[in-house]
């Protein structure tokens, strides 16, 4: 049987706004197995911004059930649960949400400074490892006002993935970037769910992003409407490969 990484059940979750309620998740449920590339989509306020929040145990459901690979988060402690949530997910977001004055290898250290197993020498060598990983070794060094939007991710990525989480769970993490730049970071996902095995769980409203996942799950007002397999995934790279050069694209000087 696969293992289930993601099991929600009737999850709902209500904001109370002076004396109205904003019910923004109204009983959602599915399951995500170990391996899987999932998409959730879904317009503007549809709830999917929520439900990552809530599935990253950056915030609780209101009511319902949620297991993350076979444990009821409920039942944690709020020490046990930032454990469980720093070595089991990596969260990318839309703004990348680096420290400005900190250099990309420290970017990626950071999640480890909560790891006391993880001594300094390795602390370094885990965030080396990662930043190859995304093609950004020889950036180590750039802070991030010297990176471009496609890299800044790329470091958001690394930082995602350097306690070897299992799922990695994205909001829009396409949002800012172009076109270009999105199969980039898309074809990154799709070789870290093939190679690495990785969990994916990537929120996006982009009918075009969509069609790299293996699966998508698509929310209207707080519910899902529907959840369907994608029979022909398409390869990010050969998409990108395909993609007529343009005259911006052309090598640009080094300037940091
Ligand atoms: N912290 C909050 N307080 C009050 N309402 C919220 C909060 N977060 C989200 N909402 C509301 O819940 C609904 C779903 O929002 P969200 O999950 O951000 O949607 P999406 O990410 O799909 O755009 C919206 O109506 C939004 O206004
Ligand atoms: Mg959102």
């Amino acid at each position: 049987m696969a293992n289930k990484i993601l099991d929600i059940n009737d999850l709902k979750r209500e904001f109370k706004m002076g004396s109205e309620t904003v019910r923004a998740l109204k009983g959602v449920s599915f399951t995500v197995d170990a391996g899987e590339f999932v998409t959730i989509m879904g317009s503007s306020g549809s709830g999917k911004t929520t439900m990552l929040n809530i599935l990253g145990c950056l915030d609780q459901p209101t009511e319902g059930k949620y297991l993350l690979d076979g444990v009821d988060v409920k039942t944690l402690s709020r020490n046990e649960l930032a454990k469980l949530r720093n070595r089991k997910i990596g969260f990318v977001f839309q703004s990348y949400n680096l420290l400005a004055r900190t250099s990309a290898l420290e970017n990626v250290e950071l999640p480890l400074l909560y790891n006391a197993d993880v001594p300094t020498k390795e602390r370094k060598e885990k965030a080396m490892h990662a930043l190859e990983a995304v093609g950004l070794a020889e950036r180590m060094n750039h802070l991030p006002n010297q990176l471009s939007g496609g890299q800044q991710q790329r470091v958001a990525i690394a930082r995602a993935l350097v306690n070897e989480p299992v799922m990695i769970l994205a909001d829009e993490a396409t949002g800012n970037l172009d076109t270009k730049t999105s199969y980039e970071i898309m074809a990154l996902l799709q070789e870290l769910n093939k190679e690495k095995g990785k969990t994916i769980v990537f929120v996006t409203h982009e009918p075009d992003i969509a069609v790299f996942s293996s699966r998508t799950v698509t929310l209207k007002d707080g519910r899902v409407i529907k959840d369907y397999k994608n029979e022909n995934v398409k390869s990010a790279k050969d998409t990108l490969a395909a993609l007529p050069v343009e005259k911006d694209d052309e090598p640009k000087k080094e300037t940091a």
